[in-house]
This record gives structure tokens, C-alpha cells and sequence, in this order.
């Protein structure tokens, strides 16, 4: 077994000129986006210009529950360059939020919430959005919208957790993901166990804070609606959009060529994209609305808090026998994301004994959503750092726990799994760590006055794929053209299906373009979920291969066998071939969602997963608390690797985001009114370089037999088991045990 490692960018790794035919796969080739970015010719949602453009900005409900009982828009109105305020006496009607149904599409599941924007009197969380000014620029847009006054009747609200979750009810879950899952009797397990830990470990809300602000530029034309939006799911958003105001799918058209960042933020349709195409529609000329900071932390969801119980159970040479976890996680009366917090205790270790149960607390805030890996992310904090717990309790090294617990078909519902190379990954990451040379003893490694840690913890998220049409096309000069709405949202999505294309076609990898982001095309998947990749490669491979069917043909026919694919169309007189997966006709759209749910049925015989083993090394101050991370590895199994290089950075940012979460991120609710009060960044704390270690990233590179190409998705398991391994490490260093997220100084003193 070879592992494949990428460390730090490696500048100049390549020229996409000289990839060689047929291997552009696997080679680390620069993104295709990175050139228009850095020079500034890429065209984000705010940035598109149109004439008579305007601007708008929209105004945050101050109650968190209640109904609007005045407004005063007149001195709003008087700002010189206003065009208009629309609020719910005066902005166009919209239709209420459809039901989703997955035989016939998704679409208006992804919702941020049912709230009927500025149609409505009802505030439903601190921060809805209730008016929205339109004015010639931004600057009076901006100065107006602070002085649209509302009076409201207020009704008490349910606003903090740690009240709410003592009301939180058993979650009904969803089809794939239920709401308790048990086998056994735990419970009688941990009354006679030999050992036991029952711990109790909390996370906070997060929130959402790409680079890129949410942002929508809408313009009609007669009923026809297209907008440039930040989302990383085009075809939802068009299908939603068209939903709500009253329009066939085919006159609205969603683009999104270029997202700065999206992490699940950007997955459900917000507020801003509804005003704004109201706006548009109220004035007649295109707008432009571009989130500020706050109004992002106000009217885009975030991450849930969590409370979760967790108990392990084991004989004392480490045999788990037992594993229960109880969490909490909030949910709201408008909307909110089931988030799967027990999904790593479901899927890492076996135990005979097993109760997994996720509560919800509903509350009235703005709803949660996804946010960098949802449910595993705060899972692997709380299941990895109750392993380590265990492991001290047993005098067992932690890794040497993990591996005695390797399961051999999943602990829940006892499926086989598609590839598992946990035991892989932690043995080669010690041994590329040095894991052997720390002394288990807590408090023993000493560097003057820092205080040394080392902690590893497991990296898992599940592995799915959900559908997308294509076109592919094969041109007589040697070119070919991919389509595709999928998302480029910075993680080198072209970039890879272009390798993929360029060798299945056996073509030049430079004569493949991609376009991509844009709802006129063949529909993507939404990138969420860590999908992309092995989605949108599955119909790629499988248009491409029609290609090659028809190509292989026509060189028979022409005397071309063994030549270009180029020469044998110019020996046709063909000028070009095309080979479609899907069609957007009502019968197309049909089989599209038939053909996704026949590959998850299939898929679903299979446990699949993106796994790893995360190792970091800490220092903290003994006098002050002062926590630096000094070195980090993480050792991937995510099957197959397209590109070395954007896998790399996809893994290293998904670590860093791990990071944030685990050292200073929060997001801070005042528990009276509801309020966010940690809107915006200057109070909503990022790690920033200085944070930062160099982060050392390598995989296994083992391809997964059950998906395309071998492909496992990689965007969202680096951000998991990150907070665990540095909770590990803390105790570690300190002697000292956080199980309350973020681990802020005065907690490791
Ligand atoms: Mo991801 S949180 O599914 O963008």
C-alpha cells in the first residue's frame, strides 16, 4: 500500500500542457478557476452589472416572536435616491412554501424556512427580514433601511437552549436518517459493565461566514426571472423560485458561475434571494442585493448548539459492550435542519449494545441549517473525545482502543462496507506522526513554559451520490465540451471533471472545457453533502463512454480505428457528436429522478464512507492558558483521488474550519430577546493564518469498488474528529478534560 501525500501547494507541480494523454487523472493540475479569480475577471452574484441596476438592502425584525402593528416608512422614503420600501402591505405576493417530495423533486425542501417573506405580519426570529429599501445606490439604500421604524406586538419567545432543551422531544427523522436507532439493551449493559464512562459534551451554535456574503442580482423580463444567487444548488433554487412566485420552471433562470465558499450556508434559499427577486419585480429594474456581514448572521441559517450525553461501555481489555448517546440539537417552528449528531456513533465501532437518540428543541430563532459537515462534525467531537476518555480509563492507547473496536460490517443495521481503511489510516498516520513517542502520561511532556499534547481522534463522513444530467460533446478539431450546472464554489470541481472527461474521451486533458453553474445547462446535483465529484463523474463516465461507443463505430466505418477521435470525425465529415445523460423534458426529469433514486437504492446496500485519522500536537501555557497548535496530520481514506492538488487544499481548509470550531468559534444568542449578538466577524471570532499550523495531509488513495472511478467525496471529512483530537491533546498537556466547545483559554488553566 502506497500513500500519497501533497504537502504545501507544491508550486509549479505542473503545466496543464504537458499531461500526457489519458493521464490527466490523478495528476495535481492548477484549478481552471484560479487565474479569473486572482485577476479579478471571475464575476461573483454582486458583481453583475445590467442596466438601470439598483440596490437594495433589507431591514431586520428587533423581536424574536410576534406581529407587526406599525410601520413608518416616510422617513426612509425621504432619502434622496430611494425608489421604494416594500413591506407586507405593499411587496408582491408570493405563494407559500410547496410540500418537497422526493418522487418528484426536491426542490422546495430546501427552504431556509416557510416564512412568507414581507408577505406576512408574523415575526418569527430576531433578524427576519420584514422590509426591504430599493434605491438608485447602495449608499441611500444603506442609509435609508435603519430608518423604517415598526412597532410590534411581542409574545414570549423561546429563544434559550439551555432552557429549551429540557422541552426537546424525540426527532421523527427522515429517510435517511432515523431518529433513534438501538440494538440490544444498552441501558442493562452499563449497569453491569466493567467499565464505564457517562459524559456529558456540548457544542454552540455556528455560524455561517464565507468570503463571499450571500448575494442575489435579479432582473425580470415580462414573467421570466434570472438571477446571478450565491447558492451551490441551482437547480433547487430555480425550481424553488419558480415555485413561490407563480412561474414555470423554464422562465427562471439561476446562475452561480463562480461562489466564493458556500459549506452548507448556501445549500437552502435564504431571504435575500426572494427579496430580491421581489424587489425586481416592485420596480421594475434589475437589483442588486448584497448581504452585509450581519445581515448574513441574521438572515442565512447556522449551525445548531448541541447537548449531548454519551456512555461507552467496554470489558477491561477494551471490548466496547455498550454505547449510548442522547443529543440535542434545535430545531424551529419555521424551518431547521435535523442535524445528524449520532451518525459517527452509528458507523464507527461496534458494541453489542446500542442507543443512539436525537432530541429537538424547538425554538424561535432563525432556523439552523448545514454547516461543514452537519451532524459529523459535532458527533466525532463527542464520540471521539468519550473514546479517549475510555482509553485512559482502561490505561489502553487510545489508537489501540479504536482498533480493537474495528467493526466487520456496520454497527448499525450490520451492512458491509464498501471500503474501510480506518485501520490503515491510524497505523500509517502514527508511524508518519510519531505518535510512539508520546508519553500516554497526562502533563509529562514539557517544552519550558509550554505545557506538550499530542491527541488523535477518527475522521468519518458518509460518502453519497445523488444525480445530474449532461451533455457531453466531441468536436472534429479535438476539442470537447462538458455541461453541467454543478458548483464551483473554490474546491476545483471543473478542474476534476475535466481530467475525468479528458481521459475517458482519451483526449488532451487542455482540450476539454467545462461550463458549469448556470440553469440554462444540463441540471447538477446541489454540492452539499460532499456529493459532487462521484455524482456529477458517474453520468460524465457514462456520456463519455456513449461517446467513445458511437466514435469506436464510426472509425470502423471510416478506416480510422487507432486514430484521434478528431480524425475520425473529420474522416465522417462529422463535425461534432454529442452524448447526453438526462433531459429536462417533463418524461426526462421523470427518469432523471427515477435513475437518482435507483443509484441511492443501490448505493444503500452498502455502508460508504470517507474515513481518516486525525493526529495534532499542542502546546499550551502553563501561566496564561494560551493554547498554539505546533503540527497537524491528517491520514485520509477517501478512495480514489482525481487531483492531489485541490484535494489537498479541500482537506487542509476542512481542518482549519476544525479548527475554528474547536478553539474560537461561537455564536452568542443573548438568552432575553433572542438576539444575536455575535453577528458579523467582528465579534464572531475565525482562526486567521497565525492559527494556523502547517497542516500535513495524506491519503490512502485506495479506490471504493462500489463508486465511480473509486471516488469517495472528501469535501466535508477533514473538518471531522478535528475538535476531538485537540479536546485529546488538551487533557493531554493539561490533565485538564473540555467537554464544553469552543476551548477557550480559561478552560485549559
Ligand atoms: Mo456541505 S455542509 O453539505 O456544503
Amino acid at each position: 500500500m502506497t500513500t500519497h501525500a501533497n504537502p504545501h501547494g507544491e508550486p509549479g507541480s505542473n503545466t496543464d500542457a504537458s499531461v500526457p494523454v489519458g493521464g490527466a487523472v490523478g495528476r495535481p493540475v492548477d484549478r481552471r478557476d484560479g487565474h479569473a479569480k486572482v485577476t479579478g475577471t471571475a464575476l461573483f452574484s454582486a458583481e453583475h452589472r445590467y442596466p438601470n441596476l439598483t440596490y437594495a438592502t433589507m431591514v431586520h425584525a428587533t423581536i424574536a416572536r410576534g406581529t407587526i402593528t406599525g410601520i413608518d416608512t416616510a422617513a426612509a422614503a425621504a432619502v434622496p435616491g430611494v425608489l421604494a420600501v416594500l413591506t407586507h402591505l405593499n411587496a408582491p405576493r408570493i405563494r407559500p412554501v410547496r410540500k418537497a417530495n422526493i418522487i418528484r423533486d426536491l426542490g422546495p425542501s430546501i427552504s431556509g424556512t416557510a416564512v412568507d417573506y414581507l408577505n406576512t405580519d408574523q415575526v418569527f426570529w430576531d433578524g427576519q427580514p420584514i422590509a426591504v429599501v430599493i434605491a438608485e445606490n447602495s449608499a441611500a439604500a444603506n442609509e435609508a433601511a435603519p430608518l423604517v421604524t415598526m412597532t410590534y406586538r411581542e409574545v414570549p419567545a423561546r429563544v434559550d437552549f439551555a432552557v429549551e432543551q429540557k422541552n426537546a422531544t424525540v426527532a421523527k427523522g427522515d429517510l435517511t436518517f432515523a431518529g433513534v436507532a438501538k440494538k440490544g439493551d444498552a441501558d442493562a449493559a452499563l449497569a453491569t459493565a466493567e467499565v464505564s464512562v457517562d459524559l456529558h459534551y456540548t457544542t454552540p451554535g455556528l455560524q455561517h461566514n464565507a468570503i463571499e456574503p450571500h448575494a442575489t442580482t435579479a432582473t425580470w423580463d415580462g414573467d421570466h426571472l434570472t438571477v446571478h444567487d450565491t447558492t451551490q444548488s441551482t437547480d433547487q433554487t430555480h425550481k424553488y423560485l419558480a415555485w413561490r412566485f407563480g412561474v414555470p420552471a423554464s422562465h427562471v433562470r439561476v446562475r452561480a458561475e463562480f461562489v466564493g465558499g458556500a459549506f452548507g450556508g448556501k445549500f437552502a434559499v435564504w431571504p435575500g434571494t426572494v427579496i430580491a427577486a421581489m424587489a425586481a419585480k416592485a420596480v421594475g429594474r434589475p437589483v442588486r442585493l448584497a448581504l452585509s456581514r450581519k445581515a448574513v448572521s441574521w438572515s442565512a441559517g447556522g449551525r445548531t448548539a448541541s447537548s449531548n450525553r454519551i456512555a461507552l461501555c467496554a470489558t477491561r481489555d477494551g471490548q466496547l459492550t455498550a454505547l449510548i448517546q442522547d443529543s440535542i440539537t434545535r430545531t424551529g417552528s419555521v424551518g431547521g435542519l435535523l442535524e445528524a449528531t449520532s451518525s459517527p456513533a452509528r458507523h464507527l465501532y461496534g458494541a453489542d449494545n446500542m442507543l443512539t437518540r436525537q432530541n429537538l428543541a424547538e425554538m424561535d430563532l432563525l432556523p439552523n441549517t448545514s454547516l461543514r459537515a452537519p451532524g459529523e462534525a459535532i458527533g466525532s467531537f463527542v464520540l471521539e473525545s468519550a473514546m479517549d476518555e475510555l482509553a485512559y480509563e482502561l490505561a489502553m492507547d487510545p489508537i489501540a482502543l479504536r482498533m480493537r473496536n474495528e467493526p466487520k460490517t456496520d454497527p448499525t443495521g450490520g451492512k458491509k462496507f464498501s471500503q474501510r481503511m480506518l485501520r490503515e489510516a491510524f497505523q500509517t498516520g502514527a508511524e508518519r506522526f510519531g505518535w510512539a513517542n508520546r508519553d500516554p502520561r497526562p502533563r509529562s511532556m514539557r517544552d519550558g513554559e509550554w505545557l506538550v499534547g499530542m491527541g488523535t481522534a477518527a475522521a468519518y463522513h458518509p460518502a453519497v451520490r445523488l444525480t445530474a444530467d449532461v451533455k457531453v460533446r466531441l468536436s472534429d478539431d479535438g476539442t470537447a465540451l462538458v455541461q453541467c450546472s454543478f458548483h464551483e464554489m473554490g474546491m476545483g470541481a471543473a478542474t476534476v471533471q475535466a481530467q475525468i472527461t479528458a481521459d475517458a474521451l482519451g483526449i488532451g486533458y487542455e482540450k476539454v472545457r467545462v461550463e458549469y453553474g448556470d440553469t440554462a445547462l444540463p441540471p447538477g446535483p446541489m454540492a452539499g453533502n460532499s456529493n459532487q465529484t462521484a455524482t456529477v463523474a458517474t453520468s460524465v463516465l457514462a456520456a463519455c463512454a456513449e461517446l467513445t461507443r458511437k466514435v469506436t463505430a464510426l472509425a470502423r466505418r471510416t478506416g480510422t480505428t487507432g486514430q484521434e477521435p478528431a480524425t475520425t470525425l473529420r474522416a465522417a465529415h462529422i463535425p461534432f457528436l454529442e452524448a447526453s445523460v438526462g433531459s429536462t423534458t417533463r418524461l426526462g426529469a421523470l427518469r432523471s429522478q427515477g435513475r437518482f433514486l435507483t443509484t441511492f437504492l443501490k448505493d444503500q446496500r452498502w455502508s460508504k464512507a470517507a474515513r481518516g485519522a486525525q493526529f495534532c500536537e499542542i502546546r499550551v501555557n502553563a501561566d496564561t492558558g494560551e493554547l498554539r497548535i505546533s503540527r497537524w496530520l491528517g491520514m485520509f481514506d477517501v478512495g480514489h483521488v482525481i487531483n492531489p492538488k485541490t484535494a489537498a487544499s479541500q482537506l487542509r481548509g476542512s481542518i482549519v474550519m476544525g479548527i475554528g470550531m474547536a478553539l474560537s468559534e461561537q455564536t452568542l444568542i443573548d438568552p432575553r430577546n433572542g438576539r444575536t449578538m455575535s453577528a458579523g466577524l467582528d465579534s464572531y471570532y475565525l482562526p486567521v493564518h497565525a492559527d494556523i499550523p502547517p497542516i500535513d495531509v495524506a491519503w490512502l488513495n485506495e479506490p471504493d469498488k462500489t463508486m465511480p472511478l473509486g471516488i469517495i467525496g472528501l469535501g466535508e471529512v477533514g473538518v471531522t474528529g478535528v475538535a476531538a483530537a485537540i479536546a485529546n491533546a488538551v487533557f493531554h498537556a493539561t490533565g485538564r478534560r473540555v467537554r464544553d466547545l469552543p476551548i477557550s483559554l480559561d478552560k485549559t488553566l
